[in-house]
C-alpha cells in the first residue's frame, strides 16, 4: 500500500502515510501555459490511498486527474473536505444538485470513499461506490482537554450540530448545549444557550464548518455579554472565506482552531488518526 495526495492535502497525506507506516508517493504538479493542470505520479503500488480535499475548483480538478493517474491501482479515496457539499438539495427550480455532481465525478475509478464530518451525511448516497463518513469529534475533544479549561461548556451554533457538540463534550464529560437564535428585528439577533447559562465559565463553540465566520462572531459577542469568561471556537473544516479568521480574532475569541481537512496554520487537530483507523478496519 502507498499513500498519494493532492497539493492541498500534503500535510494530511504525509501524516497518514507515517501513521500507516507506508510510503508516500512523490507527485509533480505543474500547469500548462493556458492554466490547465498537469501532474505526474511516482511509482504506484497495487493498492493506493488517495488523499485529496476538494477545497476549491482547482483542487477538485487536480483530484480528478490524480484519481485517473492511479487507475491501474486498487484505490480508496479519502475526501476530507468536499466542496459543493452544502448545495445538497435543489433549493430552486433549475439548480443543479452540486453535491451529487461532485460525488458522481469522484466515484469513477475508486473502490471506496471516506469523508470527514461531511456537512450532511445524505450526500454519501450520491457516491456510486461504498462511502463512509468519519468524525474527528473525539480529536477535537482531546484538543480541548489539553487546554485544561475549568468546567467548560461546549456549544453548537444550532440544534442541528448538537450531536456533534455532544460527541466532543463526551471526551471530558463536560456540559453541552446548543445556541438558540431569536430574531429581534430585521437586523438584530439574539443568541444564547438553550438550557445552560454561559455565565462565569469558559465556552467552546464547535461546528463542522467555519466559512464567513458570521455565525461564530455573533455567538462570541453574545456569550461575552452573557458573562462567559473566555470563548474559544473549534471546527472541522476551516474554510475562512474573506478574511474570516482575522475577523474572528478581532471579536475577542481566545482561539480559533480547525483540523487539517483544510490545511491552515491553525490546523492543530489532525484527521489522520481517524482515517488510519478506518483503513486498518477495512
Ligand atoms: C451550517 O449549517 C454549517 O454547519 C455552519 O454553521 C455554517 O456553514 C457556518 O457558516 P458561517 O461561518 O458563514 O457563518
Amino acid at each position: 500500500m502507498k499513500v498519494i495526495c493532492t497539493e492541498r492535502s500534503q500535510v494530511l497525506g504525509a501524516r497518514l502515510a507515517r501513521i500507516l507506516q507506508v510510503p508516500l508517493v512523490n507527485v509533480t504538479f505543474t500547469r500548462f501555459p493556458d492554466g490547465e493542470h498537469y501532474l505526474r505520479t511516482g511509482a504506484l503500488d497495487d493498492e493506493t490511498v488517495i488523499v485529496g480535499s476538494a477545497v476549491d475548483n482547482d483542487s477538485l480538478v487536480q483530484l480528478m486527474l490524480l484519481i485517473d493517474a492511479c487507475e491501474d491501482s486498487h484505490t480508496r479515496l479519502i475526501l476530507p473536505y468536499m466542496a459543493y457539499a452544502r448545495q445538497d438539495k435543489q433549493f430552486n427550480a433549475g439548480e443543479p444538485l452540486s453535491a451529487r455532481a461532485v460525488a458522481k465525478t469522484l466515484s469513477r475509478g475508486v473502490s471506496e470513499i471516506f469523508t470527514i464530518n461531511i456537512h450532511d451525511p445524505t450526500v454519501l448516497e450520491h457516491f456510486s461506490v461504498p462511502a463512509q463518513n468519519l468524525s474527528v469529534a473525539p480529536d477535537i475533544g482531546s484538543y480541548i482537554k489539553g487546554l485544561q479549561l475549568d468546567n467548560p461548556l461546549i456549544l453548537s451554533p444550532d440544534d442541528g450540530a448538537l450531536a456533534f457538540a455532544g460527541q466532543v463534550a463526551s471526551v471530558g464529560g463536560w456540559d453541552f448545549d446548543h445556541l438558540e437564535k431569536t430574531r429581534l428585528s430585521g437586523v438584530e439577533v439574539h443568541m444564547a444557550p438553550k438550557k445552560i447559562r454561559a455565565e462565569s465559565r469558559p465556552v467552546v463553540v464547535v461546528d463542522d464548518i467555519i466559512s464567513t465566520g458570521g455565525t461564530i462572531a455573533t455567538a462570541a459577542g453574545m456569550l461575552y455579554q452573557q458573562g462567559a469568561t473566555d470563548v474559544y471556537t473549534a471546527c472541522v473544516h476551516g474554510v475562512f472565506t474573506n478574511g474570516a479568521y482575522a475577523r474572528l480574532m478581532t471579536t475577542g475569541i481566545r482561539d480559533v482552531i480547525c483540523s487539517d481537512t483544510i490545511e491552515r496554520a491553525c490546523s492543530r487537530i489532525t484527521a489522520a488518526d481517524r482515517i488510519a483507523e478506518a483503513i486498518r478496519n477495512h
